[in-house]
């Protein structure tokens, strides 16, 4: 599909195929790959109920695991208390992040990972051969039905026993956020008594070492930048549940636009101290936009931009979504591109920007994919989203995306693919796919951005 109205900007092309079309970039599985043993993880707690245990950690490959997994049960507050990192010398079973050095023309990003449906997307993501994977969030599904929460540990124990998921994690550098699933609770804010365990746990299964500040702080926020002055590319990864208000309940669930909440009316008083990221990420978010970068991906769970759906996003705490705006134009940050999942459908969407104060300095981009494993299909009769900010349709087969980056030529190209094949063959939702004749990788859309539109209108060349 020829590029549509909002996005026909000079260095903007949009491009839409539909999923049976072919794609000139469908990646070869790897040949005769090895099957590997499945990759051990942490040891699940103790199930002992309502009472304080501790229990020794050993690793199926007897790697002398030696953390101690504290499981005391604060029947008050329900917590389940984290984990301690890895020995240090502990072998690592997670291929090594790139090089600060490095220079990154190619990553992937995906999310909404069922860990008991196929993981047999990753031959086409390893054949394209990015850099970095990148989750969005719903890594795994392991909502807690209570203490000691033997859900999220069994989920993360079948995710690393898959084989392919276990081939690949050992080869290509990996890294994200949790999202809600994978935080235990659905749609959880501040009040989940479960993140600290999640989080630890989260640290554990990517061998993050025990010098990172994430395991010292509350939250899972982390920022990286790779590559050297012209080509630094920043990813900042922003914990969208750890300080998140509660957001604001509809008043009719299922209606179109408004299917779980509504925006706070801020104008009405409602919400006023309401946040997504809290102080503490705000804070830390500010001094990373302020640092040297010349592509910045902004990664955020739920969806920063859209406004088309009563489902969880940023603009359910409106003031928020101006206040990011906003500090990305006080801050003069260029490059901004914003990478979501959570929805379970995928597209691209842009917010126009402007020299109003509240504004960002230039237009925003942002593209959701979502899921790997099981996207929300529409019904014959049923009408998709209306949303003035997306570009081009909702995709609602199975995804995964590209971020590629052409230094030279100073553009940025962010690519939809089917991740399965049951992303191309019709699906009804909730019903298991059972086809995985491995046709995935196909083009499902791309947008491609000049660098040079991402800079302040000043400073544009
Ligand atoms: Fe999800």
């Amino acid at each position: 599909m020829e590029c549509p109205t909002p996005c026909e900007g000079d260095h903007v092309k949009l491009t839409t195929t539909t999923a049976s079309s072919s794609s000139e970039v469908h990646a070869a599985p790897p040949a005769d790959r090895p099957r590997v043993q499945p990759l051990s993880i942490a040891s699940p707690p103790s199930s002992t109920p309502a009472r304080t245990t501790q229990c020794a950690v050993a690793s199926a490959f007897a790697f002398a695991l030696a953390a101690l997994l504290t499981v005391g049960l604060a029947v008050a507050g329900s917590r389940t208390p984290p984990l301690e990192p890895r020995a240090a010398a502990a072998p690592r079973r997670v291929a090594s992040m790139p090089a600060a050095n490095a220079t990154l023309t190619l990553l992937a990003h995906g999310s909404c990972s069922d860990q008991v449906k196929a993981q047999r997307f990753w031959k086409v993501v390893m054949g394209m051969a990015p850099q970095l994977f990148v989750y969005n969030g719903d890594i795994v599904y392991g909502d807690c039905t209570g203490p000691p929460c033997a859900e999220l540990t069994s989920a993360w124990s079948t995710l690393f026993a898959d084989e392919d998921f276990g081939w690949a994690v050992a080869r290509l550098p990996m890294e994200g956020i949790l999202d809600d699933h994978d935080y235990g609770m659905n749609d959880c804010s501040a009040s989940n008594p479960y993140k600290g365990f999640a989080k630890s746990l989260f640290l554990h299964q990517f061998d993050v070492p025990s010098t990172d500040p994430r395991w010292s702080r509350p939250g899972l926020y982390h920022a990286r930048i790779h590559g050297a002055p012209g080509r630094r590319l920043q990813l900042i990864t922003l914990d969208t549940r750890w300080f998140r208000s509660e957001f604001k309940p509809t008043d009719c669930r299922g209606c179109p636009g408004r299917q779980r909440y509504v925006p706070y009316n801020i104008s009405a008083g409602e919400g006023a101290s309401a946040t997504i990221l809290g102080a503490a990420q705000w804070a830390w978010l500010r001094a990373e936009l302020e640092k040297p970068a010349d592509v910045r991906l902004l990664i955020s769970t739920v969806q920063v931009l859209s406004s088309g759906h009563g489902w969880e996003r940023w603009g359910m705490i409106p003031q928020e979504v101006t206040r990011l705006q906003r500090m990305i134009r006080e801050t003069r940050a260029g490059g901004v591109v914003l990478l979501s999942g959570d929805r379970h459908s995928a597209g691209f969407y842009r917010t126009p920007g402007g020299d109003a104060t509240d504004s960002a300095p230039y237009d925003l981009y942002e593209v959701t994919s979502s899921s790997l494993t099981h996207s929300f299909r529409l019904r014959a009769d049923e009408e998709d989203e209306v949303d003035p900010l997306r570009i081009g349709r909702a995709i609602h087969e199975n995804n995964f995306g590209t971020v590629s980056i052409d230094w030279a030529k100073r553009l940025i190209t962010l690519r939809l693919l089917t991740s399965d094949d049951c992303g191309v063959s019709p699906q009804e939702w909730h019903r298991p796919c059972l086809a995985h004749n491995d046709v995935s990788g196909r083009d499902l859309a791309n947008l491609t951005i000049s660098i040079d539109d991402l800079q302040p209108r000043d400073e544009q060349r």
